[in-house]
This record gives structure tokens, C-alpha cells and sequence, in this order.
């Protein structure tokens, strides 16, 4: 399956049925997290898979626990990071290779920034006091009916639907909107951002297209950015955002490099991250 068909074919899943995972997709799948080192802006980020399927464990897991929003998980990835600029985007950019690691091989996933008890899941990566946890997610096989929670979730983010593409991509300038085009290079690259999943499904991401360069904006919704303290959920979603463009760009054929070049691009509430310097 290509990278583009496994994005979209990701949907976040919050009921898991009692299957197994085998333990050779359990070593494929630590082997990926443990490879999975290389980040845009350079950050070391450690990710693990924690096992609860022992007995003891089992009972742990209602104390680390996910507040009822996830049923029947058994393992979850959870990754630490060091608290340094950009850190968030980096942990963004590589949890969600990850998640697309866990899609393409048929197990379900979910984000999980804000419904999981920090602590615990901390306490059980053996966090170091200069390190953040800033998201984690539930793997395992998706359970054949949705929970009435998940059913909640879902309705109340809005998480089927996406904003249009004119709400999203820009040309030139944060006021002029970007056409779709199917025969542009970068329309699949774009869509691919456009479908991600993003913290309340907020999708802050904004694009403004150059040519060949290609500047990622953040517009963060009032009141989100202090309520996790130095984990700044937006700021993942801008990870997931280039982790999405650049793999899709990629398998197209279409090559760069991510710069900050601060095009000066800070135009009322709207935040420059980074650019895709298109080689073409
Ligand atoms: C950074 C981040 C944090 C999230 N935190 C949570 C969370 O705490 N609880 C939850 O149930 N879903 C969480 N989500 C999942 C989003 O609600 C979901 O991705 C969005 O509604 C779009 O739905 P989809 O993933 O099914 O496409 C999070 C997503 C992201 C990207």
C-alpha cells in the first residue's frame, strides 16, 4: 500500500477488540519505534511500546488508564522527548510515522494528548526530569462497534469532517487562496495535510504556496496553547502536518528540504513555522 492510501486510510479508533497482537508484527513494530530517530529540527525523541497484557499489568493499566475514552487497548506507544525549541513539531513529525507505521500494518491507533493520565504513563516510560511526554496512542486491533464514548468524541470534534481547501492553502499571501488543481504537483501533498488528524481537530495548519516553497503557518484557536503547560498540542499538529506533506511529496517523486527562512510570513495571528524548499 502506498503512503498516501495508508494516510487516508487512518482514522483514529477508541474501541479495540480482544485479538492478540503476533509477536512478530510486536517486533516489527519496536523495531520502527526504535529506528524512528531522525527529526526535521534534530530532537532525540525515545519511543517505546508498553505491554499490559500481563495480569498485574491489566489492573495498572485503570490506573496510567485513558478516563474510559479508550476500550479494550492493550499496548500503547508513548515517546519522550527533551523540552527545546521545536521539540513539539519533531515529536509530531515522528509519532505520526508511527501511526502510519501501526495503519499499514491493519492495527488502530489514536492520539491521545489530552485524555490520559500523564503521570502514570510517565512513571512507566521511566521519564527523566528534563523530558516530556507529550502525547501517546493505544495500538492494537480495532473492535467491530464503536463505544458510545468514541461515538461522543467524534460528533463533538467534528472528526469527520475537514475545513475546505480554500480555509487552508494560500497563495502568495495568507489573504489570496490556492486553487485546487489536480494537475499541480502539489495537490496530493497538500490534500494529505489536509486529511490529517490534528488535537480537537482544530486543523491550525495553514499553507502558503511560493512556487516550489511551501510556508507552514499556525493559526492556534484562543485559549488552547496554555493548557498543557510546555506540551503545546498545535505545535504537534504542525509536526503531523510536514510528517504528511513530506512522506506524500516523496512517493511523488517531488524532493526538499525543510528550512526556517521566517519569509516574514507573521501576519496578524498567524505563526511561521517552516518551509518545504521544493528542488524542482
Ligand atoms: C495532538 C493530538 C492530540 C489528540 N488528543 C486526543 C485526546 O486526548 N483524546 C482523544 O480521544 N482524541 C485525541 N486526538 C484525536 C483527534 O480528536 C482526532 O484526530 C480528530 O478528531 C480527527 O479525527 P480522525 O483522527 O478520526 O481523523 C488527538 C489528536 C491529535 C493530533
Amino acid at each position: 500500500m502506498s503512503t498516501i492510501e495508508i494516510i487516508k486510510r487512518r482514522s483514529s479508533c477508541r474501541t479495540y477488540s480482544d485479538k492478540g497482537i503476533d509477536q512478530d508484527k510486536l517486533d516489527e513494530l519496536r523495531k520502527f519505534l526504535a529506528d524512528n530517530t531522525d527529526s526535521p529540527f534534530g530532537s532525540r525523541i525515545r519511543f517505546q511500546l508498553l505491554d499490559f497484557t500481563t495480569e498485574t499489568e491489566a489492573s495498572e493499566i485503570k490506573a496510567p488508564g485513558t478516563y474510559g475514552v479508550i476500550k479494550g487497548a492493550k499496548y500503547f506507544i508513548a515517546g519522550a522527548v527533551g523540552n527545546r525549541p521545536k521539540s513539539m513539531e519533531d515529536y509530531g513529525y515522528c509519532m505520526e510515522k508511527n501511526i502510519l507505521k501501526a495503519t499499514a500494518m491493519e492495527l488502530g491507533t489514536c492520539w491521545l494528548g489530552g485524555t490520559f493520565n500523564r503521570s502514570g504513563f510517565g512513571e512507566k516510560m521511566g521519564l527523566a526530569s528534563e523530558e516530556l511526554l507529550p502525547a501517546i496512542s493505544p495500538v492494537g486491533y480495532s473492535g467491530n462497534k464503536r463505544s458510545i464514548i468514541d461515538k461522543l468524541f467524534r460528533l463533538s470534534a467534528g472528526s469527520d469532517k475537514r475545513k475546505s481547501w480554500h480555509e487552508l492553502f494560500f497563495k502568495g499571501n495568507i489573504g489570496t487562496p490556492l486553487q485546487q488543481d489536480s494537475s499541480s504537483p502539489y495537490e496530493k501533498p497538500l490534500e494529505c495535510v489536509r486529511i490529517g488528524p490534528s488535537a480537537s481537530n482544530k486543523q491550525p495548519w495553514r499553507i502558503i504556496k511560493e512556487g516550489g516553497n511551501l510556508h507552514f503557518c499556525l493559526i492556534r484557536t484562543p485559549g488552547y496553547n496554555a493548557v498543557f503547560g510546555d506540551i503545546k498540542m498545535q505545535n504537534i499538529d504542525m509536526g503531523i502536518a510536514m510528517c504528511h506533506f513530506e512522506l506524500s511529496a516523496r512517493e511523488l517523486g517531488l524532493n526538499g528540504d525543510w528550512q526556517v527562512s521566517d519569509p516574514l510570513m507573521q501576519t496578524g495571528d498567524t505563526e511561521y513555522i517552516v518551509s518545504w524548499i521544493g528542488s524542482e
